[in-house]
C-alpha cells in the first residue's frame, strides 16, 4: 500500500507542491517541510493552541490536521499575515501591553485575535476571553493578552466595556 501522497496547496501566498507521507501533521509539514517554524508545536493533541494557522480563512489546529488534508487548500501561518494591518496591530498592542513572555504561544493568539477581530468582536473582555479559550498562555495570566486585544478592538471602533 502506498503510504504516501502527492499534495498541492498555497502556503502565505506561495503554491507548494510536494510529495508527503499521509499520516504527517499539517504542523511537521509546515515547520520541517517548508521552514515556517513560527507557527509552534506544545501539545499535539488540540488542547494549548500554539499550533493555530488559517485555512482557507478559518483558524484550526495545525497538530489535528494532516498535511494530505490541506490538498487544495489556502494556508495561511504568522508568517504569512505580516502586511495584515490588524496584525500589525495587534503585534503593537502585545509588546505595549506586554502580552507575551516566552512567546512560544503568541503566534496562536494573534492568528486566534485575528480572527475575533475579524468576526467583529468588541473590546468587552468577557467575549475577549471567550474568543482566545482555544488557546493556552504559561506566562502571562492572560490579562495583558485581553488588554491588548481590546485596545486593538477599541482602535477599530469595535465598541464594548474594557
Ligand atoms: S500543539 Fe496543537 S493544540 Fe497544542
Ligand atoms: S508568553 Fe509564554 S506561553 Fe504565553
Amino acid at each position: 500500500m502506498n503510504n504516501r501522497r502527492n499534495i498541492s496547496l498555497t502556503v502565505n501566498g506561495e503554491t507548494v507542491a510536494r510529495d508527503v507521507p499521509v499520516r504527517l501533521n499539517l504542523v511537521d509539514f509546515l515547520r520541517a517541510e517548508l521552514g515556517f517554524t513560527g507557527t509552534h508545536v506544545g501539545c499535539e493533541h488540540g488542547v494549548c493552541g500554539a499550533c493555530t494557522v488559517r485555512l482557507d480563512g478559518t483558524p484550526v489546529r495545525g497538530c489535528l490536521m494532516l498535511a494530505v488534508q490541506a490538498d487544495g487548500a489556502t494556508v495561511e501561518t504568522v508568517e504569512g499575515l505580516g502586511g495584515e494591518t490588524t496584525v500589525a496591530a495587534l503585534q503593537d498592542a502585545f509588546v505595549a501591553h506586554n502580552a507575551l513572555q516566552c512567546g512560544y504561544c503568541t503566534p496562536g493568539f494573534l492568528i486566534t485575535a485575528l480572527d475575533y477581530l475579524e468576526r467583529d468582536g468588541t473590546a468587552d473582555r468577557s467575549a475577549i476571553r471567550t474568543g482566545i479559550s482555544g488557546n493556552y498562555c504559561r506566562c502571562t495570566g492572560y490579562q495583558a493578552i485581553v488588554d491588548a486585544i481590546a485596545a486593538v478592538a477599541a482602535e477599530r471602533g469595535q465598541g464594548g466595556t474594557t
